[in-house]
């Protein structure tokens, strides 16, 4: 259960918003979920080690920790609440999930997300292109903003904010649990799904996901779990 008005910190910088509250957590614990967002991140962190991208004024970079929250299927739990904010935000009709928990606009990517445990606290980092109108060299083909899909700027703190309630909001209704309805708007909603995926040593047709999280891959007529990693599917990043 949590409760509101969640605390929420906004930070002129910071080198990382999960780094930051995983320093908290390690400190002194937290006695209540929490919420730091900053709009000037100096060393992001993104899955699988890399590094996240991000322009000072232009991108959110916010992270919210909680307690004793975390179950089976909690990264594309967060992924659905991400998604629905903001699906409604801009209106976007063609915003999808790439498993597990991108979210894209066409092949291109607009928000990353990145869940780290810490004892009994997890940790969600979400990184939203939002203004941006310029991206690196290297990301420059396979990254978008709100700006680019709305032809508008928005504010990231009112961003920020229905990102996080959405998020709490999936996350209380799902009681816990990776649960029926939010497994179905996360296949209604998912990219992979019908497409053919490449994993890390199999490669088949994306025919769902399961009760875990897990992606479904049909490899010749047998079905296949891809748990971690990254997939790769043609045409997409
Ligand atoms: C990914 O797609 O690889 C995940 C990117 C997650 C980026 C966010 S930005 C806020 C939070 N702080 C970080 O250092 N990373 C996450």
């Amino acid at each position: 259960m949590i409760n509101f008005p969640v605390d929420t910190v906004y930070l002129e910088s910071v080198d990382s918003t999960n780094s930051y509250l995983k320093r908290i957590i390690k400190e002194n614990g937290l006695d209540a979920p929490m919420v730091v967002v900053t709009d000037n991140q100096l060393s992001g962190r993104g899955r699988l080690g890399r590094v996240w991208q991000s322009s000072p004024g232009e991108s959110l970079c916010m992270s919210i920790a909680l307690q004793n929250s975390y179950c089976e299927g909690f990264t594309l739990l967060v992924a659905v609440g991400v998604y629905e904010a903001l699906k409604s935000i801009c209106s976007e009709n063609s915003l999808q999930i790439k498993w597990p928990n991108d979210i894209i606009c066409g092949n291109k990517k607009l928000c990353g997300i990145l869940c780290e445990r810490v004892g009994a606290y997890t940790v969600i980092g979400i990184g939203v292109n939002v203004n941006n109108k310029i991206f690196d060299e290297e990301i420059a083909h396979k990254a978008t903003s709100l700006r680019f899909l709305c032809g508008r700027c928005f504010d990231i703190k009112e961003i920020a904010k229905a990102v996080s309630e959405s998020v709490f909001s999936v996350l209380s209704k799902s009681g816990g649990i990776f649960d029926k309805l939010h497994k179905e708007t996360f296949e209604s909603a998912c990219a992979n799904i019908g497409r053919c995926v490449a994993a890390e040593k199999f490669s088949g047709v994306a025919v769902g996901v399961d009760e875990n999280g897990a992606l479904l891959l049909d490899v010749q007529g047998e079905t296949k779990k891809v748990t971690s990693g990254e997939v790769a599917m043609h045409g997409i990043y």
